[in-house]
């Protein structure tokens, strides 16, 4: 079985094709990145017009790069939400028409589901597992039971880890998206330089909140009055810390809690080098194996949708042709229906 992927939430245009929702037969990643700089963030009207322009350059590339053409695609899956509609939109018509036209199911997948079923295309790995959903967007932790089978144990209450990120680099002009300046930054610091708050961290639950880290990294910068760039390690440092050690504690807990010894980490804030090195020390200790995709599939990207679109498909759950985009889609509402 192959399917063709289509992602677009955001600000990425991507198409894969996938043999068996385990192999990667291509992965096309375009990145509008360079047009949202320029903004600080990514603007949704931009976003879709973009995506419009790259849609079948893509598509048309990945189906090479896989040696094939539509006549060899088996079915067609996009991502229905959640995420920006008018970006959800480009991607979710075209495979409508794509699959239409060559009389293929049509499957729509989350792109959460996505992220936290990458680790199949690169490794074995067993259910059930916590899965930590770590992006600009989310911070969510899952109990995953199977494909199709989620139930969401804790989330952010406010920004997401990659929002914070992203908020701390605009305020040292660092410039956007800032989670990769700030990784690379805080490796020149000190993370003990500045004591952050560490929330919710106490707490009797597995949420999250991290708009408290981002406001008081902004009064310590106040309170230096002009941040020289020498300043700007240590900031990093200490603020990815204090991200790092409420993100990698709750997920270690979640695990305790549900009695799993695995854990996996996807989404964009899963490149991050602190976090891959603190997962290791505190949950392997403990005998919980820790699975990060590689980086090219733990940003956006199509390939990992193919893992759920290729279970959904062999079951017969195909999207109708009338299915709309879902810009807010809980994933537990969106796996196998019971
Ligand atoms: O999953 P993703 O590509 O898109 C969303 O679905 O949001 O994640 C993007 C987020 C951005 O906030 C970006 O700053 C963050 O992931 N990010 C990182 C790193 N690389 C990307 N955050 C921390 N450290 C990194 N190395
Ligand atoms: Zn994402």
């Amino acid at each position: 079985m192959k399917v063709l992927c289509i992602e677009s939430s955001c600000d990425e245009t991507a198409a894969a094709v996938v043999r068996n929702g385990r192999e990667v037969l291509s992965s096309v990643v375009a990145s509008q990145v360079d047009i949202h700089a320029l903004y600080g963030g990514v603007v949704p009207e931009i976003a879709s017009r973009r995506h419009l322009d790259a849609i079948m350059p893509v598509i048309e590339q990945a189906l090479e790069q896989a040696g094939m053409t539509l006549d060899d695609i088996n079915g067609v899956a996009a991502t229905r939400g959640p995420g920006l509609v008018g970006a959800l939109l480009v991607g979710l018509c075209t495979a409508k028409a794509l699959a239409w036209g060559r009389g293929v199911p049509l499957v729509g997948v989350h792109h959460i589901e996505g992220h936290i079923l990458a680790p199949f295309l690169e490794t074995e790995l067993d259910f059930p597992y916590v899965a930590l959903a770590v992006s600009g967007g989310h911070t969510h932790l899952y109990r995953v039971d199977g494909i199709g089978r989620y139930r969401l144990l804790g989330q952010t209450l406010d920004d997401a880890a990659g929002e914070a990120f992203d908020k701390v680099a605009k305020l040292l002009g660092l410039g956007y998206p800032g989670g990769a300046v700030i990784d690379r930054l805080a490796g020149q610091g000190n993370p003990e330089a500045v004591r952050f708050p560490r929330p919710m961290l106490k707490r009797d639950n597995l949420n999250f909140s991290f708009s408290g880290i981002k406001t008081a990294v902004m009064n310590h910068v106040k309170s230096l009055g002009d941040v020289v760039p020498e300043h700007h390690a240590d900031i990093a440092a200490s603020f990815q810390a204090a991200v790092v050690e409420v993100l990698t504690r709750k997920t270690v807990a979640a695990a305790e809690e549900e009695r799993v010894d695995r854990i996996v980490v996807a989404g964009g804030v899963a490149c991050n080098s602190g976090l891959r090195r603190a997962f290791a020390t505190l949950a392997e200790a403990r005998g919980i194996r820790v699975v990060f995709p590689s980086p090219a599939l733990c940003g956006d990207n199509a390939a990992m949708l193919g893992v759920a679109a290729d279970a959904y498909l062999r079951h017969g759950r195909h999207a109708s042709l009338e299915c709309n985009a879902l810009p807010v889609w809980s994933l537990e509402e969106a796996g196998f229906q019971e």
